[in-house]
């Protein structure tokens, strides 16, 4: 923190960050998790800072630094995750980076579950809680700007788009992690922007430009939403 006051397009904003997976346990040494290295997520809380933010970064278990001048809570589970986003609000902007699990196991176990002659252990599981439509419902103290993000392998447009309409969000940043596009925690990032009247697709681009890119845009939009 600098001792002047913080300037640039989204000085006296607050901007919640999620990022990197989560892990849900099976027992108390193995969790089911999905693919993410935090990249994305975490060059984005760096650009807000960098654009004048106060900036809130919850992030599941990555192997990054905490970004620095950002608060940066470390949670492991998606009920975690969601815990520590409603302890942030109230903020202007909500960008939801991380890859969050689906599904826990139910029955997880408190001691670690041995192996037994081939006998196989069975799981049952359980949805988590969806933070982002969760967040984006809220009657109070929803964000006015809220941004999801859309890693998809197929028909990558038409699923944003219903993502963005099933879960209440401004925007979905949808990325194509397709065998053929395949870089999933590479440093660079193919997106499209997409919203209720508009779909805008950028150039392929490191994950640090893509994240100013869309730091300068959601400037642009959430001056537009002033009252
Ligand atoms: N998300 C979330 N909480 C969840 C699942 C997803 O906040 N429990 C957020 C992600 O951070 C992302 C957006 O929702 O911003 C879309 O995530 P994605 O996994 O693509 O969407 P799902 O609704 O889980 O759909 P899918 O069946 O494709 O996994
Ligand atoms: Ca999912």
């Amino acid at each position: 923190e600098g001792l002047l006051a913080p300037s640039g397009p989204l000085a006296g904003r607050h901007v919640i960050v999620t990022s990197g997976p989560t892990h849900e346990p099976i027992d108390p040494v193995r969790y089911i998790a999905n693919r993410s290295s935090g990249k994305q997520g975490h060059a984005i809380a760096k650009a807000a800072r960098e654009a004048g933010a106060r900036v809130t970064l919850i992030s599941g278990p990555v192997t990054l630094p905490d970004p620095p001048g950002v608060t940066t809570v470390h949670v492991e589970s998606a009920r975690a995750m969601l815990e520590a986003v409603e302890g942030a609000l109230p903020a202007d902007i909500g960008i939801f980076a991380a890859a969050v699990a689906d599904w826990r196991v139910a029955n997880a176990g408190e001691q670690k579950i041995k192996k037994k002659d081939g006998a196989l252990p069975s799981l049952s599981l359980t949805e988590n809680p969806d933070i982002l439509a969760t967040i984006a419902r809220r009657t109070e103290n929803r964000p006015p700007l809220m941004v999801g993000f859309a890693a998809e392998t197929e028909h990558v447009i038409e699923h944003a788009r219903q993502k963005l309409a099933k879960k209440g969000c401004d925007l979905i940043v949808a990325n194509d992690v397709s065998a053929e596009a395949g870089v999933m925690g590479g440093d660079s990032n193919t997106v499209h922007l997409v919203t209720a009247s508009a779909v805008e697709t950028w150039p392929t681009l490191s994950k640090t430009e893509v994240a100013r890119k869309l730091v300068e845009r959601l400037g642009a939009m959430a001056e537009g939403a002033k009252p």
